[in-house]
C-alpha cells in the first residue's frame, strides 16, 4: 500500500507523472528566457538562436527523467561535463544558471516532493558542471 502515493501507479515515471513533454517544454522554453536576457550567461551560448540549445536541453531532460530517448537518438551518450568543457563553467555561471532553473521551476505548480526532487537534481548538476575555479 505504501507505495501507492498521490493515487499514481509505482511504475508512473517521474516524467509521465509531472505532466510529461508539456511540462519539460514549459521548464526550458523559461529557463532560456532567463538566459536570453542574462549578461553572463547569454555570450556563452554559441548559436545565435537560442532555440536549437533549447531543443537540446528538453530532450535531454525528458530522456532523464524516464521520457522518450531521443536525445541520445540524436545526440549520443549526454557526456555532459566533456560537452560542457568548451565553455567557461565558473561559480558566478553556476550561481546565474540555477537562478534562471529556479524560476523556471517556479511556474510549473509541480507538487512539492516532485518540485524538491526537480531541484535536488538540478543543483547536483549544475555542481557537477563547474569545471574553472573561481
Ligand atoms: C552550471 C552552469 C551551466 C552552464 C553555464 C551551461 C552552459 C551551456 C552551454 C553554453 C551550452 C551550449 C549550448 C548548446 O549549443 O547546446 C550547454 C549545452 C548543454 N547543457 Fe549546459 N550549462 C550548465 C549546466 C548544465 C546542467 C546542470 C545541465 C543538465 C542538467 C546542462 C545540460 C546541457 C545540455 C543537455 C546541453 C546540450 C548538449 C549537446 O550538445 O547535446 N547544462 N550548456
Amino acid at each position: 500500500m505504501n507505495e501507492i502515493r498521490r493515487g499514481t501507479l509505482p511504475t508512473e515515471t517521474f516524467y509521465e507523472r509531472v505532466g510529461g513533454e508539456a511540462t519539460f517544454r514549459k521548464l526550458v522554453k523559461r529557463f532560456y528566457e532567463g538566459v536570453a536576457d542574462d549578461p553572463l550567461l547569454r555570450p556563452m551560448y554559441p548559436e545565435e538562436d537560442l532555440g536549437p540549445a533549447e531543443e537540446r536541453f528538453a530532450l535531454f531532460l525528458m530522456q532523464y527523467w524516464g521520457g522518450p530517448r531521443t536525445y541520445s537518438d540524436r545526440r549520443g551518450h549526454p557526456r555532459l561535463r566533456m560537452r560542457h568543457a568548451p565553455f567557461t563553467v565558473d561559480r558566478a555561471a553556476h550561481d546565474a544558471w540555477l537562478r534562471h532553473m529556479r524560476d523556471a521551476i517556479d511556474t510549473l505548480g509541480l507538487d512539492p516532493e516532485d518540485e524538491a526532487e526537480m531541484w535536488r537534481y538540478m543543483v547536483y548538476a549544475a555542481g557537477s558542471m563547474i569545471n574553472t575555479p573561481g
